[in-house]
């Protein structure tokens, strides 16, 4: 199925959808309701590490061979480890399947579509990871292109249209059980140390854009 950003909007426009702001969450009565707050912090992380990735390898004729890998490479375990395997993982798991409950989106299911596009993203990562297994820097630059493009465009469909539909169109009981399970889920993956973890990447990718010539690099 292909759908559109306007297709998408008109989706948005049919629910009638509203962002959820603190005032809808203190109506709740239940800060805890939120079932998206979490998910759109991770895409501020991923949309940080992208855009700090993008400015390193715009400036990747002053970064050697051994340092430009490595930082790739870190770059590829977070796609792998958080973008996907964590972020993709939950929403996949357990946002995408509420959505899915027959009765709860009954005039337009934009899931499949998020669906379509991870995998999209996963093939943008299977060419990122060739570009480093040749040791191929424009190979890896052109997936990364692909991937940093598909990743924002995405980002923005769920942030302004489909996380505003879970939020008005998924039951408080529900919203309930998605809480419990994104938060089994979280611990099972241990959120904590992942955070620390790509927080670090991201400040190791700005330190080499500001600074290449001294790159202070962890080993992973
Ligand atoms: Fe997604
Ligand atoms: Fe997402």
């Amino acid at each position: 199925m292909t759908v559109t950003v306007a297709a998408l909007i008109w989706c948005r426009s049919r629910f009638n959808v509203v962002e959820p702001t603190s005032i809808n969450l203190a109506l709740s009565g239940d800060i805890s309701m939120n079932i998206s707050q979490e998910l759109m912090n991770e895409h501020q992380l991923i949309l940080k590490i992208l855009s700090n990735t993008h400015a390193m390898l715009s400036q990747s004729g002053a970064i050697d061979n051994d340092k430009f890998f490595l930082l790739s490479q870190r770059f590829i375990e977070f796609v792998e480890e958080f973008a996907d395997d964590y972020h993709h993982g939950k929403e996949e798991d357990i946002l995408f399947e509420a959505l899915s409950v027959p009765g709860v989106l009954t005039h337009c299911n934009p899931v499949n579509q998020m669906m379509s596009e991870h995998d999209m993203a996963r093939a943008a990562l299977g060419r990122m990871k060739e570009g480093i297994d040749k040791q191929a820097r424009a190979e890896f630059m052109r997936g990364f292109n692909e991937y940093y493009q598909i990743m924002q465009q995405h980002i923005f469909k769920e942030d302004k249209i489909l996380y505003p539909m879970a939020e008005q169109n998924i039951g408080d009981a529900e919203k309930r059980q998605i809480v419990f399970a994104y938060e089994k889920f979280e611990s099972e993956k241990g959120r904590d140390l992942l955070w620390e973890k790509y927080r670090q990447l991201a400040r190791d990718l700005l330190n080499a854009t500001q600074l290449p010539s001294e790159l202070s690099l962890e080993s992973h």
